[in-house]
């Protein structure tokens, strides 16, 4: 496993290594890696020739007032992870070797990156596909794997792709979780004992809008809603800042939930932003 810090070397590997029929599977992180991304790289694993992780912790995808600095950062672990996982590539370059200080191209996904998380971090979906394009241009992979749990993420990237033709198959991975429920993030570092207590509650409430949905049958979308929050209320220390129930390409509200509908949650635990989904499918009736 080598470390590539600079994006001219890396494409000078992918250059050199890929093509000949050998496919390349990419897994983009911003480190702290966890068994969710590594459940990503076996994936990847499974898919390409050769994996690629890249671990770069991006400052244009966050706010002034949000954890650039605080962010978990460890790649003497990172890179530890990824030779036992057998990566072939960990690219982590530098701040400045990503964006020179006259960087002055945006990748912005219209109307999908304003909602939700989009509105709550004005921005940041514009620095998550700028990123992402560079990072792919770098890479150039046949796949990239990301998980279902940035289920906003993943639908902004899937529409960056299509409407910028970018040459790569997408694979989005299930979202892993703790034995509790908690969903893996590297944020969740920054819990303290009684709000990691407390941060399963985003799952639960999740659990109990799937088992309206999927066996009860409810399809109203505003007794999903204020199940989720009666849930979430039962936990003093979580704050909501947002439950919705929308189709998981558009992120547009649905007042009926239909087949394949995303429920999505974000709630702070103290100082810490946790955010959750689940896909539902209404149970067929008759
Ligand atoms: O999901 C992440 O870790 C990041 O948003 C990504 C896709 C690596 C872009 O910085």
């Amino acid at each position: 496993m080598d470390l590539v810090r600079r994006v001219s070397m890396m494409q000078e590997i992918v250059r050199e290594k890929a093509g000949k029929g050998r496919k390349v599977a990419f897994v983009p992180t911003m480190g702290a890696l966890h068994d969710g991304h590594l459940s990503l790289v076996r994936r990847a694993r499974e898919l390409g020739d050769f994996v690629i992780v890249s671990a770069f912790v991006n400052p244009m995808q966050f706010g002034p007032n949000e954890d650039f600095d605080t962010y978990p950062r460890d790649l003497a672990r990172d890179q530890d992870l990824c030779i036992q996982e057998g990566v072939d590539y960990l690219f982590a370059p530098s701040r400045e070797d990503m964006y020179r200080p006259d960087h002055h191209t945006y990748v912005e996904v219209e109307g999908l990156s304003s909602l939700l998380e989009g509105a709550t971090r004005p921005g940041h979906f514009r620095g998550v596909a700028t990123v992402v394009l560079k990072l792919l241009n770098v890479v150039r992979p046949h796949f990239a794997v990301f998980g279902q749990k940035d289920a906003q993420q993943v639908a902004v990237i899937k529409r960056m792709v299509r409407d910028l033709n970018v040459p790569v198959e997408l694979i989005v991975e299930p979202t892993v979780r703790e034995d509790d429920g908690l969903a893996l993030s590297s944020r969740n570092a920054h819990l303290d004992p009684e709000d990691r207590r407390a941060a399963p509650v985003l799952y639960r409430a999740l659990e109990r809008a799937r088992a309206l949905v999927e066996e009860e049958g409810v399809r109203e979308a505003a007794r999903v809603d204020a199940a989720v929050r009666e849930v979430l209320g039962t936990e003093p220390r979580a704050r909501i800042d947002y439950v919705a129930i929308v189709d998981p390409d558009e992120f547009v509200p649905l007042e009926r939930v239909d087949e394949n509908t995303l429920i999505a949650l974000a709630a702070w635990l103290g100082e810490t932003r946790l955010i959750d989904n689940v896909l539902v499918t209404p149970r067929r009736v008759g």
